[in-house]
């Protein structure tokens, strides 16, 4: 049930035995950016958000939910893609405020934090005990831990530390009936029957509410080398980056792919960028190494590999940055991409994976499909392909009424969705499911699997007070 009028005065009251009467709020202008999907696709609606302060409050709001059949959205950041933390009528239950770090254990490379923690907070929380947390994506000011959880997000590290999920050791989760699951282990060995903490991680909020985390940490990085390398072609992008792994292991951490017209967006809408070399060609690539010695072994390491593959003409030219600006505005081009690829006339936005093998032929065929469907159009696919995840957006051909082009999103949604299926890859990569894939879920998720999916749903929540709507 979602909440109307006409009961809201009577569950302000209910509320206002669990919480203080400031971490009940009806006002208007406090709620309406929690309503907000910073991509533009949705704009949600909720009378009431409630902003508890420990696990026995968020435990005590879904024991009455359940009870009085009430539905509830959890919220982080609110800075997903996929519109999954956007209510649509039900309460917000805003984890902000419960944002301590709760323990950091150097010894034990582990850090435990409650799940409305901004990322960076996290990052600076390890950096100042000597540890690193690798987590590193666009909205990391943010964004907070227990959104990144429910996402499992991925971003520019995951070649080098895994996604989310392989950075967590244990949870704290608030089941829909008000239970609370303590597994707030920091164990990297538990082999005591099914690893149900696992079922959290990318569900989005539909099965519990996660409101602490036990996160693995690393070495400090004393060193980080950063290069910008354009290629002979598309498929050089695999084989250079086979290279690297071979000739360099575990000091690889990023591998991220800038298309020629991404590197153009960037450098004609972002703030004063340059292009790290003179004649970019059509496929790029940026190559982080993070080294935990602070010497010049990484350096050399990406010089030596970077000359081999010039030799052995993978590569046509480049750049690796000598100065922290040189970095930084090697990184900015990339975050430019992503935000300025829209003044194209609009854009249409894809997370899909392939196997990583698969990367050259499925960007090949799914640009020739999509030129097929629509002369002219512009795809942008760029980024995470060390791991098969594509960003593949498409602009419009120039001067196309981008109107008309959104028109076109099922279609084109189904070109872009489609190969990648042909491909054996997902039709969600790192961003989630949320509201926007539900047709895709649908459509190409395995079908046994699903089902268990919904199984799992309705065992842990029957009457779906939370996140409902939300992945199916
Ligand atoms: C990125 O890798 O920059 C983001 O995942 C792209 C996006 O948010 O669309
Ligand atoms: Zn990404």
């Amino acid at each position: 049930m979602k909440l109307n009028e006409k009961q809201l005065q009577d569950f302000k009251r209910q509320f206002s035995t669990i919480l203080n009467e400031k971490d009940i709020i009806t006002d208007k202008e406090t709620i309406a950016p929690h309503l907000l999907d910073w991509v533009g696709n949705f704009n949600g609606n909720s009378l009431l958000m409630l902003t508890p302060r420990n696990k026995e409050q968020v435990s005590s709001i879904l024991s009455l939910c359940n009870e009085k059949d009430i539905a509830v959205v959890p919220q982080g950041g609110n800075t997903g893609s996929v519109a999954s933390g956007i209510p649509n009528g039900e309460i917000i239950l805003s984890l902000r405020k419960m944002n301590k770090i709760m323990g950091i254990m150097p010894d034990d490379y582990s850090i435990t934090v409650e799940s409305g923690c901004i990322l960076s907070q996290v990052q600076d929380a390890a950096l100042d005990a000597s540890r690193f947390f690798p987590l590193s994506i666009g909205s990391e000011g943010s964004c907070t831990i227990g959104g990144n959880i429910s996402t499992n997000a991925g971003g520019i590290s995951v070649l080098k530390y895994g996604n989310m999920r392989d950075l967590v050791l244990g949870l704290e989760v608030v089941l829909p009936d008000g239970r609370i699951l303590n597994g707030l282990k920091r164990l990297r060995k538990d082999n005591s029957g099914y690893a149900t903490k696992h079922m959290f991680m990318g569900a989005e909020g539909t099965l519990g509410i996660i409101t602490a985390a036990c996160l693995r940490l690393f070495p400090k990085i004393e060193n980080k080398v950063t290069a910008f390398a354009s290629l002979k072609d598309l498929g050089a992008t695999i084989q250079l980056l086979e290279t690297l792994k071979s000739f360099s292991g575990e000091l690889l951490s990023s591998y991220e792919l800038i298309p020629k017209i991404g590197l153009d967006i960037a450098l004609s809408y972002g703030d004063n960028l340059k292009s790290p070399i003179s004649n970019a060609e059509d496929w790029n690539v940026i190559i982080e190494y993070s080294d935990t010695k602070n010497n010049d072994d990484a350096n050399e390491s990406l010089q030596n590999t970077l000359s081999h593959a010039i030799e052995k003409k993978l590569v046509c030219d480049a750049a690796i940055a000598s100065s922290l600006s040189q970095t930084q505005n090697i990184w900015k081009i990339r975050k430019a991409i992503v935000e300025h690829q829209p003044k194209l006339g609009g854009e249409i936005k894809h997370d899909v994976s392939v196997p990583v093998s698969c990367v050259p032929e499925f960007i090949r065929s799914t640009t020739q499909k999509l030129i097929d469907y629509l002369p002219d159009v512009r795809p942008v696919p760029y980024g995470h392909i060390g791991d098969g995840n594509i960003h593949f957006n498409v602009c419009p051909p120039s001067n196309y009424n981008p109107e008309t082009f959104l028109q076109k999103t099922d279609e084109i949604r189904e070109i872009v969705y489609g190969n990648a299926f042909n491909f054996g890859g997902s039709f969600a990569a790192e961003h989630g499911v949320g509201i926007i894939k539900k047709k895709q879920m649908l459509k190409y998720k395995d079908k046994v699997e699903l089902q268990l999916m919904k199984d799992i749903k309705s065992f842990l929540d029957p009457k779906n007070i939370l996140n409902p709507g939300k992945i199916f």
